[in-house]
């Protein structure tokens, strides 16, 4: 997600995050349980598959192969430190598939604003990773960076998929190992909100924090109506619904992801965040509905989703289902410490199994020792000293005295 206030001179760039560093986020940080694919020998670069070639993508050589499956999401490559992180991943040694095991990377959306950095973007990817799976998020819809070269967002989606059919990114649902990795599209829509407003405060309108309403550009019979583009997205997924059923068949877990957020209980309460309106602007009925049909009947931790969009490191299990959020985020997020995970990134979610252990992500541990509270909407103190600095007084003093 995108502070999407001007960044550098104004207060609201802090919109999106939530916390002030602590010791406990300190803590950990230092916790790194995880690492990224060992360094090896560099290699020459990849060039661009053919269709023929991603049609045919490697599969790991033998069911006793080591499988590892990666994630990440808001790459946001755009930033040349984003971009420099991912060159800084380690090449892979051969051609996919031919190395001692198969590593996987799952990439959930906003990769970067231009098509030319996604490209580039995915291409290194594609050189590092045996597999690379890929869904579009809102900034890779973005059309203020392309100098007119697409009618709308709807043709750049086209042109990222091909870019990705191109290069030998899945798009589609596959099976790695033991495991049935399916990509599946969304969009968000206000009334994914249920959750009461917070008004002792003058929020900026969704317009104004959400760069997204003047960055993307829809056909006229999407852009109006707020569930229209949520609906559309979801259903560019039926078209893969036999192969679901085929990768299902065969798998014994699942993966799915999306760049949007299924479950408001994955996002802090509105009084915690800079940005109280920030589930209506995050996730999407119609995806929960989704995956949760694709993880009917799961056996216990066989199923997971991983996604994006809001740059809150998360890992929590609801219903049955682990979720999972890993973004690299903004380099002024890592350098504060507060939403980013860049030491402990990409995030090895799976290794023959999913990975037992929990992702240290600052809310999701903060929700899973506290009772979520919607119907308190006294802001948080920090949120209620952010918004007297720049805001001028509550609307309803008594209300955010404390918090
Ligand atoms: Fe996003």
């Amino acid at each position: 997600m995108t502070p999407h206030l001007p960044v550098s001179s104004h207060p609201a760039h802090h919109l999106l995050d939530a916390l002030p560093p602590s010791p406990h986020h300190r803590r950990l940080r230092r916790r790194r349980r995880f690492c990224p694919p060992r360094p090896r020998a560099s290699s020459s670069p990849s060039s661009l598959r053919c269709r023929a070639a991603a049609a045919a993508a490697p599969q790991p050589a033998a069911a006793a192969a080591r499988t590892r499956v990666f994630v990440v999401s808001d790459l946001h490559t755009d930033y040349p430190e984003n971009m420099e992180w991912v060159r800084r991943l380690a090449v892979r040694a051969g051609p996919p598939g031919a190395g001692e095991g198969f590593d996987a990377l799952v990439v959930a959306g906003d990769v970067a604003e231009t098509r030319d950095n996604f490209a580039r973007t995915m291409e290194a990817l594609r050189a590092r990773f045996d597999a690379v799976f890929y869904v579009p998020g809102n900034h890779d819809l973005w059309l203020r960076r392309e100098g007119g070269r697409y009618v709308d967002s709807m043709e750049k989606l086209t042109a990222l998929l091909d870019a990705c059919s191109e290069l030998g990114v899945d798009t589609g649902p596959r099976t790695i190992g033991d495991l049935g990795i399916i990509p599946l599209f969304s969009w968000y829509h206000k009334s994914f909100d249920k959750e009461k407003d917070v008004n002792s405060v003058r929020v900026p309108s969704l317009e104004m924090a959400c760069k997204d309403f003047h960055a993307c550009q829809w056909p006229l019979d999407l852009g109006s109506d707020d569930e229209a583009l949520a609906l559309y997205f979801d259903k560019l997924n039926d078209k893969n619904n036999d192969a679901i059923e085929e990768v299902k068949k065969k798998s014994k877990q699942i993966l799915t992801f999306s760049h949007f957020v299924p479950r408001q209980e994955l996002c802090p309460e509105k009084r915690m965040l800079y940005y109280p309106n920030l589930p209506k602007v995050i996730g999407s009925d119609y995806l929960e509905r989704r995956l949760r049909a694709i993880h009917d009947n799961a056996k216990d931790g066989a199923a997971c989703h991983v996604f994006g969009h809001t740059h809150f490191c998360w890992d929590s299990v609801v219903d049955g289902i682990r979720y999972v959020q890993a973004p690299l985020a903004y380099p002024r997020e890592r350098k504060r410490r507060i939403n980013g995970g860049q030491g402990w990134l990409p995030f090895c979610v799976y290794r023959d199994g999913f990975n037992p252990e929990i992702y240290p992500a600052i809310w999701s541990d903060y929700y899973n020792k506290n009772r979520r509270e919607p119907e308190n909407t006294q802001l948080a103190p920090w949120v209620a000293k952010y918004f007297s600095k720049y805001y001028g007084p509550p609307v309803f003093a008594k209300q955010t005295e404390s918090g």
